[in-house]
């Protein structure tokens, strides 16, 4: 009976949808339920998003400002700080942060904190879905475990699923509509109800057996880049030793039409997923007394790439008889990567922390991100000028957003590092040091 209610309403669109943590993942996959005419509360618990939502404002660029502000007009679209609401909803997406705490393991607490809440108002015949990237087990071990103590029957009167979200900030091929989803569910029925809410607004569902092969289906994609990216690092190094280009070596593989893929270099890892989802994966092997090491030696290469990149400035600096203490430095782009607004574990803060350390005296530009903290120290972004531009000793390219010219930089700068290779359309110069 409850199953056959939650059907009528998932093939009549009138089901209600809860997200829970409108960031990043959250908002987008609102939008998306409420673009195909389906009514979304959004759970958040920062005040300052709820307002912003509900007075139909953006905040995170990936959304569209206008649909945002129609659905929310139309009254498809709202936000609360109040879990209440949970009993009065038929399906709930769990997007909230999953970090590392202080020691570098995983921090949980707030899928914790969301799933105490949510049982709290709770009533049956209700689809929970995990989005956050956690370790295999979680949704099993962790989640579903409470609901039963607290007298859900898990497969009967409610429905849990395991659902990694695979956004793509700043891609405008694929958004959430036409990224294919992998589901898993606790029990068949779980799958087939959460499969049939994510079909409502998904071309492709990929059902799996279990929450734990969703939950580790994510972590392969994102330990998958993090163990390329770590490799390609390691070759930029290898080529500087070996007085060779990287972007050539990489360019020129990449014609291999079959059996390779091009991952590049850069200053480091950064954002909420590559540096940190490979650590879920470690960390639960650990746990089990297996060491995950491929995982760790790509964390600890790609984590290393903010000191190499700042011993590079200063042999750069070295060659125009400068030390780093001392140099005026420009650092351009402090987003984790190109033409996004998000600076999260973001390998620029690290090169900035370190050549501040090292007595520069460091600036940055960025078109995105107005201001950053380091160390509880507030930098402004500024703006580039002919005459800013003059006055390094180096500008460093640590972020290839598209709409800086790069020409323009470099003719104006006495000395370029370029982590990005953002300049391989000028050719060779000799003011330009490439990773
Ligand atoms: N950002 C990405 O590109 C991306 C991509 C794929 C997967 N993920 C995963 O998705 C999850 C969310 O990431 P994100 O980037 O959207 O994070 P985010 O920090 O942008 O958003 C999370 C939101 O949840 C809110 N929140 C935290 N605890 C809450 C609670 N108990 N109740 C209500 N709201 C709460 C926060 O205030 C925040 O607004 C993480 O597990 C992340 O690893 C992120």
């Amino acid at each position: 009976m409850i199953t056959k209610v939650l059907q009528d309403k998932i093939h009549s669109k009138t089901l209600h949808v809860g997200v829970i943590g409108l960031g990043y993942v959250g908002l987008p996959l609102a939008v998306e339920f409420a673009r195909h005419g389906i009514r979304v509360t959004g759970i958040e618990k920062d005040t300052d998003k709820v307002a912003k939502l509900n007075r139909g404002e953006n905040y995170i660029l990936d959304v569209d400002t206008t649909e945002l502000s129609d659905l929310v007009a139309h009254g498809l679209l709202s936000a609360t700080t109040d879990y209440s609401v949970v009993s009065q909803l038929d399906a709930i997406s769990i997007c909230v942060p999953t970090p590392l705490n202080k020691t570098g393991d995983p921090d949980i607490s707030y899928i914790i904190s969301a799933r105490d809440e949510v049982i709290k108002h709770l009533r049956p015949g209700t689809v929970i879905v995990l989005e956050s990237t956690t370790y295999p087990g979680t949704t099993e071990e962790i989640v579903a475990p409470a609901f039963e103590e607290a007298g859900f029957k898990v497969g009967e009167d409610i429905y849990i699923a395991f659902s990694p979200e695979r956004i793509d900030p700043g891609n405008r091929t694929y958004e959430t509509h036409n990224t294919p989803k992998v589901i898993g569910g606790v029990t068949p029925k779980c799958l087939e109800m959460a499969s049939a809410v994510y079909g409502l607004i998904i071309e492709k569902v990929v059902p799996v057996s279990s929450t734990s092969a969703a939950e580790l289906a994510k972590l392969l994609e994102n330990t998958f880049r993090s163990i390329n990216i770590g490799l390609v690092n390691e070759l930029a190094i290898m080529c500087h030793l070996l007085g060779v280009d990287v972007w050539e070596v990489i360019k020129a593989a990449a014609t291999k039409p079959f059996g390779f893929m091009p991952f590049y270099p850069g200053p480091g890892l950064g954002g909420h997923c590559i540096p940190i989802d490979p650590i879920y994966l470690s960390w639960k092997l650990k746990t089990m007394n297996y060491r995950a090491r491929f995982i760790e030696l790509a964390s600890e290469i790609n984590t290393h790439m903010p000191e190499y990149v700042v011993t590079r400035i200063g042999l750069a600096l070295n060659d125009h008889e400068r030390s780093i203490k001392g140099s005026k430095i420009l650092v351009l782009g402090v987003a984790y990567k190109r033409n996004i607004d998000d600076s999260r574990e973001s390998p620029a803060l690290d090169i900035i922390e370190l050549l501040t350390e090292r007595g520069a005296d460091v600036q940055y530009h960025d078109p995105f991100i107005p201001r950053i903290a380091i160390r509880q120290k507030e930098l402004e972004s500024v703006e580039l000028s002919d005459d800013l531009l003059a006055a390094q000793h180096a500008v460093v390219i640590a972020t290839d957003h598209t709409e800086l010219n790069y020409e323009w930089i470099v003719n104006q700068a006495s000395l370029v590092v370029d982590t990005r290779n953002a300049t391989e359309k000028l050719g060779r110069l000799k003011n330009v040091v490439k990773l």
